[in-house]
């Protein structure tokens, strides 16, 4: 598959099937996010792989109550109560691999260059069989001080991007693309 096609095929995929994906193939997604740019290359990158679905649903109905417990009615998330409530919504979409992606302390452009290296691992796992989906909802939860604490992440270091890995159980429905709005082209 080449990048065009990765880009254009790659949807956020929120069913997969129980096949883990194995150690090699996550090592490869690692490495194809260690290759995207980064300010001043300081490549402030540094990754938490989980890889076992009886901690990630237990860690969803954690999130979900810890989501429900500060959720605003004017939050933008607000929308979402409903979802979130039911015990059929799995933050994780069930799938097998969670990759935190987080930022070291002193980066000047953390947010950017780990959501680049995000970027990055998505396109390389479509091109690989293998489908993705970036996780906000467990941001919040993830960046706790205990709770970075009990997965080893430092206490300078921000989880940025958290994204979930499977494969697909059926097909993903294209998401409509606005047309871009060109402000200036002279
Ligand atoms: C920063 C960020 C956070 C997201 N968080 C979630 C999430 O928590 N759960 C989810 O199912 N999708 C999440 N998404 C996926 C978006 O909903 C998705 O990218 C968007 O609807 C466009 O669909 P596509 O990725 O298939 O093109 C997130 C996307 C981004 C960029």
């Amino acid at each position: 598959m080449d990048v065009m096609e990765a880009i254009h095929n790659r949807r956020s995929v929120r069913a997969y099937t129980d096949q883990p994906v194995d150690k090699a193939t996550v090592e490869a997604l690692i490495k194809a996010a260690t290759h995207a740019p980064s300010s001043m290359n300081e490549q402030p990158w540094a990754f938490v792989v989980i890889q076992n679905p009886t901690q990630l649903a237990s860690w969803s109905e954690r999130i979900k109550a810890y989501v429900l417990r500060r959720l605003k009615p004017d939050s933008p998330l607000a929308k979402y109560r409903d979802m979130i409530s039911s015990s059929d919504y799995h933050v994780f979409h069930r799938a097998g691999t969670l990759i935190v992606i987080c930022a070291k302390p002193d980066a000047h452009n953390g947010k950017e260059d780990c959501s680049l290296a995000a970027q990055n691992l998505m396109l390389a796992a479509c091109s690989m069989g293998v489908g993705t989906c970036p996780i906000g909802f467990a941001r919040p939860w993830l960046n706790q001080a205990r709770i970075k604490r009990s997965l080893g992440i430092p206490d300078a270091y921000v989880p940025v991007f958290p994204v979930v890995a499977g494969y697909p159980r059926g097909g993903t429905p294209p998401v409509q693309r606005r047309a871009p709005e060109i402000l200036l082209w002279q």
